[in-house]
Order: structure tokens, then sequence, then C-alpha cells
């Protein structure tokens, strides 16, 4: 069984993929080619902003905003413990320092609630706190009206970590449209992935947007040997751009197929385990299906007897990022956060994907219920 599977999908786009890809080779327009502009375009309104700059990964998508602001040494950016560490290592990339807010024990994502006293923490260390990146985990939106109010109040602006959320919506509103800009990853892995690395950064700041276009490809001003500012090669493919246009026809369908595989594993596994939260007006995408066990011994049994059945499963995240070794120097401590550090030890992530079968379904739950 496939922890997440590519092919199914990809036996659907072929055909019409195949064309694109050709005519691209043949058109000789191998970076940032006319795909990408028709891509961001299809981009934009999907997610319902006036602008979307496609770039070279989520990491620069969350990084070129950062670079766009002049977030810098002294500055203090606010975000989650609980994430993947690109979140975190952008703003030591721009040269700042990241402020943890530990997460709400119901859906994984930042605390609104935490955010006040971690600014008083960023200045208390004489920072000045600028920014606050919410993650939309597992494909979840994180509480964009409660943070953007938050955000408001202490002078921060919010830049969202869409990477797994394309596709999750806040009352119809589109993950990726919140706080001042948002960025998504199009890893092959996460629900609109592309053949390669990829992403996409989304804004309605007419301003901003120039600002980032000319960050994205080496701080170019007029033309290319025009250098105005530090910027870095953030250059979208044009064949990856091809990929994200042929999975865009079939990717609402997917959600919809994904949210009947989440649904199936919670009615059958509420109870054994902690199935995912969705909060009344929320949907998520299903990036991952996580749930958690009732200890860390207990994940490892449920874990084992999946392995034993040759059923893939995953962590994640085991390691918190305020205990990662790379964040040693910010000095904080076991404790620290013990939301996140209850779900880093307790949590694992089941097989999902669009062609998850029903029997499949069955046949895991059946192992998690019967171990
Ligand atoms: C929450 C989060 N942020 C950022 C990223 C970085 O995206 P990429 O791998 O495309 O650079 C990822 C990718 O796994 C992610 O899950």
């Amino acid at each position: 069984m496939q922890f997440i599977d590519l092919v199914t999908q990809k036996n659907r786009i072929r055909e019409n993929l195949m064309q694109r890809i050709e005519s691209i080779i043949d058109g000789g327009q191998y970076v940032m080619g006319p795909e990408m502009v028709e891509v961001e375009k299809r981009l934009a309104d999907y997610v319902g902003t006036r602008h979307c700059l496609s770039c070279s990964s989520g990491t620069d998508a969350l990084l070129i905003p950062l670079m766009a602001k002049g977030i810098s040494p002294g500055d203090a950016v606010l975000t989650t413990p609980f994430t993947f560490v690109a979140t975190a290592e952008v703003i030591s990339l721009a040269g700042a320092t990241p402020v943890f807010v530990d997460v709400l024990p119901g859906t994984f994502n930042i605390d609104p609630d935490k955010v006040g006293a971690a600014v008083a923490e960023a200045r208390s260390k004489g920072l000045n706190p600028k920014a606050l990146i919410p993650v939309d985990l597992f494909g979840l939106p994180a509480e964009y009206d409660r943070l953007e109010q938050v955000a408001a109040e202490h002078g921060l602006w919010i830049l969202e970590d869409a990477a797994q959320g394309f596709g999750g919506t806040v009352g119809g509103r589109k993950a990726g449209s919140f706080g001042l800009v948002g960025a998504t990853s199009f890893f092959p892995a996460k629900p609109l992935g592309c053949y390669g690395d990829g992403g996409a950064i989304f804004t309605d700041d007419d301003e901003l947007v120039e600002l980032m276009r000319s960050v994205r490809v080496h701080g170019g001003g007029e033309d290319r040997y025009n250098n105005v500012r530090i910027g870095l090669n953030g250059r979208f493919d044009t064949i990856q751009a091809a990929v994200i246009l042929e999975k865009l026809t079939i990717f609402d369908e997917e959600l919809d197929l994904r949210q009947k595989a989440a649904d199936a594993y919670s009615a059958r596994l509420k109870g054994r385990v902690e199935v995912p939260e969705v909060p009344e007006g929320y949907t998520s995408c299903w990036a991952q299906y996580s749930v958690l066990a009732a200890s860390t011994d207990d994940r490892a049994k449920l874990m084992a007897a999946l392995k034993e059945a040759g059923i893939p499963s995953a962590i994640y995240y085991p390691i918190p990022l305020h205990l990662q070794k790379a964040y040693e120097n910010l000095g904080y401590k076991p404790g620290d956060f013990p939301i996140t550090e209850d779900f880093s030890a307790r949590v694992f992530a089941l097989p999902m994907h669009p062609y998850l079968k029903e029997d499949e379904i069955e046949q895991i739950c059946g192992v998690i219920l019967g171990a």
C-alpha cells in the first residue's frame, strides 16, 4: 500500500501533460515561460487574490515575502514550533529570530491567545516583533479571524504558511488568501504538487507584489543586470507550471475524494485514537490525516501493527522545532510548549490521497482497532 499514490493521478493527466511538455520543449522557454504566466493567473483566480507569483519552492515562497518586507537582524517573527522546519528556517535565513507560540489543543494550529505573551517575550529580549507566520498544518487553515485581530493589536503582519493548506477554506475563503501574504508549496507530495520543486505566493498588495517579483529574480530593477536589492534565484520552471495547470483541472474533485477518505477514517477510528478536529465553517485539504494515540507506547504499538500488515505510516513531527539542535541557540527547553510536545509524542499519520480505496481504509482501520 502507498502512503501517497501519485500513479493513479499521473495516469489521469498524462496525455494532456505530455502534449504540454512537448510544446514547452519545442518552444524553448524552459524557465518562467508562458505556462508560468498562465498558471499564476489561474492560481490567483482560484485562491481569490489580486496577485500570484509562482516560485522555486515553498521555502522560497516564505522567504521572498520576508526579504521583500525587509525582515532583518533584530526583528522577531512569531510562529509555531509544531511545523516543518522550513517555516522557522526562513526567519533565520532573513537574519531575524523565530519566537515560538504553542498550538491549540484541538487543531494542531497556532493558539491566537498565546501570541500576546510571545510578543512581550520578544520585546523583553530586545527584539522588534514584526510578523506572524501561522501554519495551516496537515491541511487545516489556522484561526485567521482571531489571528488577524491579535496581529493588528500587536502591529504584526501575517504571512500564511499554506504549504500544506492549499485547497482548505474558512467560511468559503481559500487558504493562501489570509493575512498580508500567503505562501504554498508544490512539492510532489502536497495535495497540489508538481513533478519537482515549486511554490507560489499570494497577495492583494500591489506594491508588495512588485518588491517580491524583484526579490524572486536576484533583486532585479529595470532589467536583469540592474540589481536594486538583494534577492535570490526563486524562478519557477515552465514544465512544472504545466504540471500544476493539468493538476488544477482535477483538484476540486480530488479534494472531495480526500474529504470522503478522511470522513471514513474518522467514523471508524473515533474512540480508539483522537481523530483530527475540523471546526465549524472550516474545510481541510487533508494534506495529512494525522491522529493522536493514547501515549508514545500506544503509538509505537499501532505503527508496528500497521508495518506488520504492510501499511505505511509516518510521524509529523517527532521533534518540535524549539527542541531541534539547529535551534539550540534560542535557549528553549523541554516543557516550554507543552501542547506541541505532547502532540510530538503521540501523533502519527495514515495513508492519505484521493485514490485510497474503501477496502484499503477498512483494512487500515481494522489493524488499528485490532491492535
Ligand atoms: C508547513 C510547511 N512549510 C514549508 C514547507 C516548505 O516547502 P518546500 O518543501 O516546497 O520548500 C513545507 C514543505 O514540506 C511545509 O510542510
